[in-house]
C-alpha cells in the first residue's frame, strides 16, 4: 500500500501542475532549432524525386562554387569514410546518402553545407543528379511475385522478403477453425501513417578539434543509445561523444531512429571543424522519416454458436519500405504484435507475419505504440465485431462472454505473454454506464426505422508496455533496463536524472512526484533532468510507454535506497536503533513517540555535516531497473457516431474512454495523455494516410494532404478510470501514454461500421473519409 502524501509534498495521485509548462507557456523552451553556436553553419539535404532509379551522375561543381557554400557531401564521399551505409535499429542497413541507386522518393542523395540556411537551400538547387528510371514496387502484395523488381541488390538474398515470423500453435488453431460451428474473418489494412510531431527532426553537431569532443544536440528519444551507435559506427570514442536532447516538441516514436541528416551533420562538422545545424522541413519529415503501421492483416475467429471463442488465426503482410528500419526490440520482427489475442481467453491461437521491401520510406517505427500493439489491438477489436454481426449478438455481450476472468491473472496467453493483472469487466461496465449504452441502442433502433444512420463502437483493448525485461528485450544488443540517479543536497532539495527523455509527457513533474512519494521531499524541491548523456545514467529512452514501468520504477528504487541510508542517519541523530524508527512521508519518528522525529531535510543536512562513524557522507543513489515483466494496461472505449446521408460526413457525437493504468502518479497528466492519444486515434481513423501512387510518389507528404485535427474536428473526450495495480511494479503503476492511440481506432471504425451494419457493411479500411462513406451509401442506394 502506498502511503498518502500531503498536497504540499505532492506524491502519487496528486494532480500537480506541470512544472515544465512554466517555460513552455512563456515560449522559453529550448528546442534544437533554438541552439545557436558561434560559427554555426547549416546543412540542407538533396533528395530523390524518384522512387526507384539508378544514379548515373551527380554534378556538384556549380553548388560548390556558389558564394557561401562550404561543402557538398555525396554518397561517394561517405563511402571513402566507410559511412555510406549505416546499420538500422533492426538487423538491416540503410543508405546514409544514396550510392548506385535510390529506393524511395525523398531519399537522401547529397548534403550541402553553407554559411546560412538560405544559401544552403539555393545551392541545393544547383546540384544536378542524373537518374535512370527503374521499375517501381509499391504494392506489398506484389513484392514476392516472380516478376517484381528486386529492390535491394546490395543484399545476398535476391528477394524482397525480409522475414517470416510465427508464434502459437498452428495445427491446433487450424483444427479449431475447421471444426468450429461459427467463423468470422476480416481483411483489414492498418494504413501507413506518420507521427507528425509538431517539431520535426534535427540536430546541431559540434566537433571540437582541439578537444576531440563531439557534442550533438539532437531531437532524440533515446540519447544514450544514439551515443553508443555513433561511437560504434563512426569510431569516435564514446567518452568523446555527448548527446544532448533538449526540449522535444513531440516524438511519438518518430525520434527513436538515427536519420541520415544526423550523420551528415556530424560528418560535415568533423570536416569543417564548425558546428553544423540540420533541421528538416515538414515535408521532409513526413516523406522520409520513420513511418508507422502499414500492416495488411487477416484475422479469423472460430467460435461456438453461443459466442464462446475457440481460436484466433492471424496472417499479416508487413510493408517495411526500402530498409527494415523498425525501431523495436531485436528479438521481435513484428514487435509485440503477438498480443493480438487482446482481452480474450482463447484456448488456441496462431499468428504469422511476413515482412517485405517496397519503394517507400523505411520504417516502421512504434508510433505511440509498443511496437505493433496498435495494429494488434485494432485487428482483434475489429474481428470481434465481425463475429458479433455473424452471430447477430450485441458486441458488448460477446466481449463480456469472452473476457479473461479477473481471477485468472496472472494470465498466460496462448501466444506467450504473461498478463500481469486486469479486470476487463469493471472497465467495460463503467464505460457502459457512463455512456448509457442500452438507451443508445434503443435510440439507434428508432433512428434506423426513420432511416437515420447512427453507430456505436466498442473497443476493449489490452496493452503490453514497459519494454522490457532483460532476458528477452534488447535494442541492438543493449538490454532494455532503465535508470535513475538521485542526489539530495544538504538543504534537502534534490536532483533526479533518468535514462529516459520526455517529449511532452511531463516527466519533470511526474518523476519528481515519485521521489516526493518515496522521500517526502516536496515536489517543488526536486529537479528532474533527462537527455544529457554526460550527466544522466545510461538508459534506453522514452517510447512505447516504457518510462513509468522502467525509469519510474528505477526512481522509486533509487529513492528507497536513499531512504534506507536516511534511516541510519535518523537513528544516529535520534540516538535510537534503526529498528525503532517508523517512516511517514517526510520524516522518521520513534515508534510510539511521534514527537521524536527527524525530517528528511534535517537528515539530508546531517548527511553532509554529521554522519555516524563508518557511514559514507552524502545522500545519493542510482538504480538500474530490470523489470520482471511488462505491464498490461487496458480499457474500454465507446464511441457514438452520426452519419450524414447527403455528404457521408461522420460526426463523433460522444466518446467515453475508461482507462486502467494501475496506480496513477498524476491524474491530470494521465488525462492529458488520454486526450492527446484519442485525438491522434481520431486522425488515424478518419483523416490520415501516407499513400503512394503507382510511380511511388508520396500522396500524403504535406499537411495539405496529411491532415492534423484541430480543436474544430476534435470531439469532447469523456474520460474515467478503474485501477488494477501492477503486482510487480514497485508503485503498482502501468504505462499509459500510448493506450488511447492503441485502443481508439477500433472504437471509431466499429462505430461507423455499426452505423452501416444493417446495410450489410462489415468492414471499412481507415482512413474512413466522407468520400468513402458516400460511395458506400451510393452503392447501397441510401445516399441522399
Ligand atoms: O514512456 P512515456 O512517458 O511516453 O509513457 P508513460 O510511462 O505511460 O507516461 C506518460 C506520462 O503519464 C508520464 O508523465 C507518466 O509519469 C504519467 N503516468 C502517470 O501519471 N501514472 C501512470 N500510471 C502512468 C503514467
Amino acid at each position: 500500500m502506498l502511503q498518502k502524501t500531503s498536497p504540499e509534498i505532492g506524491g502519487m495521485g496528486h494532480s500537480v501542475k506541470r512544472k515544465e509548462d512554466l517555460r513552455f507557456v512563456q515560449g522559453r523552451g529550448t528546442y534544437v532549432d533554438d541552439v545557436h553556436l558561434p560559427g554555426m553553419v547549416y546543412g540542407q539535404m538533396i533528395r530523390s524525386p524518384y522512387a526507384h532509379a539508378r544514379i548515373t551522375g551527380i554534378h556538384t561543381e556549380a553548388a560548390k562554387k556558389h558564394p557561401g557554400v562550404l561543402a557538398v557531401i555525396t554518397g561517394q564521399d561517405l563511402e571513402k569514410a566507410g559511412l555510406a551505409w549505416m546499420p538500422t535499429l533492426f538487423h538491416d542497413k540503410q543508405m546514409v546518402l544514396a550510392t548506385g541507386k535510390v529506393l524511395f522518393q525523398s531519399q537522401e542523395v547529397a548534403f550541402v553545407v553553407a554559411e546560412d540556411r538560405y544559401t544552403a537551400a539555393d545551392a541545393a538547387e544547383l546540384i544536378e543528379v542524373e537518374y535512370e528510371d527503374l521499375p517501381v514496387l509499391v504494392d506489398p502484395h506484389r513484392a514476392l511475385d516472380g516478376d517484381a523488381p528486386i529492390l535491394r541488390d546490395d543484399r545476398e538474398e535476391k528477394t524482397n522478403h525480409i522475414f517470416h515470423w510465427e508464434v502459437g500453435d498452428r495445427q491446433a488453431t487450424n483444427q479449431e477453425l475447421e471444426s468450429a460451428p461459427v467463423r468470422a474473418k476480416v481483411n483489414a489494412v492498418f494504413q501507413r501513417c506518420h507521427p507528425a510531431p509538431l517539431e520535426t527532426c534535427g540536430c546541431v553537431a559540434d566537433f571540437n578539434s582541439a578537444t576531440g569532443r563531439l557534442t550533438v544536440w539532437a531531437t532524440s528519444q533515446a540519447p544514450h543509445a544514439h551515443r553508443t551507435l555513433f561511437a560504434l559506427v563512426a569510431g569516435i570514442p564514446e567518452n568523446n561523444i555527448r548527446i544532448i536532447a533538449p526540449d522535444i516538441g513531440g516524438g511519438f516514436g518518430n525520434k527513436v531512429p538515427i536519420y541520415p541528416g544526423y550523420v551528415c551533420a556530424v560528418v560535415a562538422s568533423l570536416q569543417l571543424g564548425r558546428p553544423v545545424k540540420w533541421i528538416e522541413t515538414r515535408s521532409e519529415n513526413l516523406q522520409s522519416t520513420g513511418f508507422a503501421r502499414d500492416y495488411h492483416m487477416t484475422a479469423e475467429l472460430a467460435a461456438e454458436r453461443d459466442g464462446t471463442l475457440r481460436a484466433l488465426r492471424v496472417k499479416t503482410l508487413a510493408d517495411h519500405g526500402a530498409f527494415n528500419a523498425a525501431a523495436q526490440p531485436s528479438k521481435f520482427p513484428a514487435g509485440l504484435f503477438s498480443v493480438c489475442t487482446g482481452s480474450y481467453d482463447f484456448p488456441s491461437a496462431f499468428c504469422e507475419v511476413d515482412g517485405v521491401y517496397t519503394n517507400k520510406a523505411p520504417g516502421g517505427i512504434a508510433y505511440r505504440c509498443s511496437f505493433r500493439v496498435t495494429e494488434a489491438a485494432y485487428l482483434i477489436e475489429r474481428v470481434m465485431d465481425v463475429l458479433a454481426a455473424e452471430l447477430q449478438m450485441d458486441p458488448v455481450e460477446l466481449r463480456l462472454k469472452n473476457f479473461i476472468p479477473s481471477d485468472k491473472f496472472p494470465y498466460q496467453s496462448p501466444l506467450g505473454w504473461t498478463y500481469d493483472s486486469g479486470d476487463y469487466r469493471a472497465a467495460m461496465n463503467l464505460a457502459l454506464d457512463k455512456i448509457g449504452y442500452s438507451e443508445l441502442r434503443k435510440e439507434q433502433e428508432e433512428k434506423r426505422k426513420r432511416g437515420e444512420l447512427m453507430g456505436i463502437g466498442v473497443s476493449s483493448f489490452t496493452e503490453i508496455v514497459g519494454a522490457g525485461p532483460a532476458h528477452t528485450f534488447d535494442i541492438v544488443g543493449i538490454k532494455m533496463f532503465d535508470s535513475c540517479e538521485i542526489r539530495v543536497h544538504p538543504t534537502g532539495k534534490a536532483i533526479a536524472r533518468m535514462g529516459t527523455k520526455a517529449q511532452g509527457q511531463g516527466h519533470e513533474t511526474t518523476f519528481a512526484q515519485i521521489v516526493a512519494q518515496e522521500l517526502g521531499i516536496p515536489v517543488t524541491d526536486i529537479t528532474v533532468e533527462e537527455g544529457d548523456t554526460d550527466t544522466a545514467p545510461y538508459g534506453l529512452g522514452t517510447y512505447a510507454s516504457r518510462s513509468t514501468p522502467t525509469a519510474g520504477a528505477a526512481t522509486a528504487m533509487a529513492s528507497r535506497k536513499i531512504r534506507e541510508k536516511a534511516r541510519k542517519i535518523a537513528g544516529h541523530l535520534l540516538e535510537v536503533s534503526e529498528e525503532d524508527l517508523e517512516w511517514e512521508p517526510g520524516k522518521f519518528f520513534v515508534k510510539g513517540a511521534p514527537g521524536k522525529a527527524k525530517t528528511i531535510q534535517e537528515i539530508a543536512f546531517a548527511a553532509y555535516t554529521n554522519v555516524p562513524l563508518g557511514l559514507e557522507a552524502g545522500l545519493e543513489a542510482v538504480h538500474y531497473y530490470d523489470p520482471p515483466n511488462l505491464t498490461f494496461p487496458f480499457g474500454t472505449y465507446i464511441c457514438v457516431v452520426d452519419i450524414d446521408k447527403g455528404t457521408g460526413e461522420i460526426k463523433v457525437r460522444r466518446f467515453v474512454a475508461v482507462d486502467d493504468c494501475g496506480n496513477i502518479i498524476n491524474p491530470m497528466i494521465v488525462e492529458g495523455q488520454i486526450h492527446g492519444g484519442l485525438t491522434e486515434g481520431l486522425a488515424i481513423a478518419f483523416m490520415q494516410e501516407i499513400a503512394y501512387d503507382e510511380s511511388g510518389n508520396v500522396q500524403g507528404g504535406t499537411f495539405m494532404d496529411y491532415l492534423v485535427p484541430t480543436a474544430v474536428e476534435t470531439p469532447n473526450w469523456e474520460t474515467d478510470k478503474t485501477c488494477t495495480p501492477s503486482p510487480h511494479h514497485p508503485l503498482g503503476a502501468k504505462g499509459v501514454g500510448e493506450s488511447p492511440n492503441v485502443g481508439s481506432p477500433a472504437a471509431f471504425v466499429n462505430a461507423v461500421v455499426d452505423a452501416l451494419s444493417h446495410l450489410g457493411v462489415r468492414h471499412i479500411d481507415m482512413p474512413i473519409t466522407p468520400w468513402k462513406i458516400w460511395q458506400i451509401l451510393k452503392e447501397k442506394g441510401v445516399a441522399e
